[in-house]
């Protein structure tokens, strides 16, 4: 009897401290109101995290899928790492009850589904949210942009969408984000600035596109940055294609000098004779826009060639109606023969009764 009395009392002395438990595998700091699950293979966010955490990390594990019921009872986080898992879907108000939390962690993960509200919270009290390399593939960049305008995403100053792959960036993907201050684009693969691309952005205050590929900046994407005139910007480690048609963009780029961080290092990287010319430098050269350049004529070659195709193309098409027609064409040249024949016959009928005599006798003079 004894025995069990003292089991319940152990077991109500643990329920009753249970401010002071820490999960399994994770180090609590109440001091510091830090908890930490660091490298621990774990495959689910613990159960049992105290109510007095502030700070939380759980990363480097195998975490794998994250939802509503991952994160109770923590209405005092503030930080939130779950960096370096893999997870690969993030459910519905997964965060909504994290009241308080302003710094968001999912650098390193591959995200391939999110779900519209995924990323909303209470209180919008979200301020930073780190998606570093943490998207599966390009086709995410949907799932996200739906999730960015769905998540009362109001307060957010910063977002880091750096080592993704990203190509292309669909039209204001960020229009909900009206208090962006910071956003991390570097190290993907955008090809292209559009119109609406940063539609929304007014507030930004720096843009950091080093490490894409873009090879231009066009009219209408300079336009685009020219819509956000207090943007700093970086531009720095794009394949710049130095050849007619660059002008516009390095006239830009020398009258935007303020605002271009790295305005100096922006350099060519074809064609191979100007490979690592300052783009300002570049800009004062006439860049083959009369006499050509070795790029320019690949161009003019591969459309001749294109052109020569088609028009093969267009006389192969034409030699095969002909033969299927080749019955009505012959009944056709037929026809044609003997209208040129009565035609012919009425032509010569009456040149010989207007024949002039002078011209007959020339020709029977001629005969003799
Ligand atoms: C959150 O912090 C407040 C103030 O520090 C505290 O009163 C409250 O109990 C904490 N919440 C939880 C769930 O522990
Ligand atoms: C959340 O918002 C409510 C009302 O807007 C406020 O009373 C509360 O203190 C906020 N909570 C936190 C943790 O910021
Ligand atoms: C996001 O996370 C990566 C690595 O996980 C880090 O290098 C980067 O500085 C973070 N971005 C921001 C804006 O804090
Ligand atoms: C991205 O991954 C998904 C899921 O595996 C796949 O269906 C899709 O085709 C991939 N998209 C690209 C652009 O590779
Ligand atoms: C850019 O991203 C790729 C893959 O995402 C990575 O291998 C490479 O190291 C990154 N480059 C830099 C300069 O960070
Ligand atoms: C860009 O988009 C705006 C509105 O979205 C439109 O009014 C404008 O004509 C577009 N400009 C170009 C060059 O397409
Ligand atoms: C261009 O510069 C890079 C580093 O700045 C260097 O490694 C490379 O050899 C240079 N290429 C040419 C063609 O000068
Ligand atoms: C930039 O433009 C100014 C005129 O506005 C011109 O004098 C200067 O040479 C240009 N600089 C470069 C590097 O092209």
């Amino acid at each position: 009897m004894l025995d069990l009395a003292q089991k319940w009392i152990i077991f109500c002395a643990l329920l009753g401290s249970g401010y002071a438990t820490c999960p399994a595998r994770c180090e609590c700091s109440e001091a510091a109101q830090t908890v930490k699950c660091v490298s621990k293979d774990l495959r689910t966010v613990p159960a049992g995290i105290p109510g007095y955490t502030r700070n939380l990390f759980i990363t480097g594990n195998q975490i794998s899928r994250i939802g509503p019921e991952s994160f109770i009872g923590l209405e005092n986080v503030t930080t939130l790492s779950l960096s370096n898992n893999r997870i690969s879907e993030v459910e519905s108000q997964t965060f909504s009850r994290l009241k308080s939390l302003r710094f968001l962690d999912l650098s390193n993960n591959q995200l391939a589904v999110i779900h519209p509200e995924a990323f909303t919270i209470q209180n919008q009290s979200l301020r930073d949210l780190n998606l570093s390399r943490a998207l599966y593939n390009h086709s995410s960049i949907m799932d996200l942009a739906i999730s960015l305008r769905w998540s009362s995403l109001g307060a957010l100053q910063v977002l880091d969408l750096s080592h993704n792959s990203l190509i292309l960036l669909p039209a204001r993907i960020f229009s909900h984000l009206t208090n962006l201050r910071r956003l991390q684009l570097s190290n993907n693969s955008l090809v292209t600035i559009r119109n609406a691309t940063f539609q929304g952005l007014e507030r930004l205050e720096e843009l950091d596109l080093s490490l894409n590929s873009l090879k231009t900046v066009s009219e209408e994407g300079v336009q685009e940055l020219d819509k956000m005139p207090e943007t700093m910007l970086v531009l720095g480690d794009n394949p710049f294609m130095c050849k007619c048609g660059i002008e516009p963009f390095t006239l830009w780029v020398n009258r935007s000098q303020a605002r271009i961080r790295d305005a100096e290092e922006l350099a060519c990287a074809f064609p191979v004779s100007l490979r690592n010319m300052s783009l300002l430098e570049a800009g004062k050269l006439t860049l083959g826009c009369h006499q050509r350049d070795a790029g320019g004529d690949l161009v003019l070659q591969t459309s001749y060639v294109f052109l020569g195709l088609v028009l093969g193309f267009i006389g192969l098409i034409f030699l095969f109606v002909l033969y299927l027609n080749r019955k009505g064409i012959k009944k056709r040249m037929y026809e044609m023969r003997d209208a040129c024949r009565e035609v012919w016959e009425g032509y010569h009928y009456r040149f010989e009764l207007d024949s002039d005599p002078r011209l007959s006798q020339v020709s029977s003079a001629a005969d003799l």
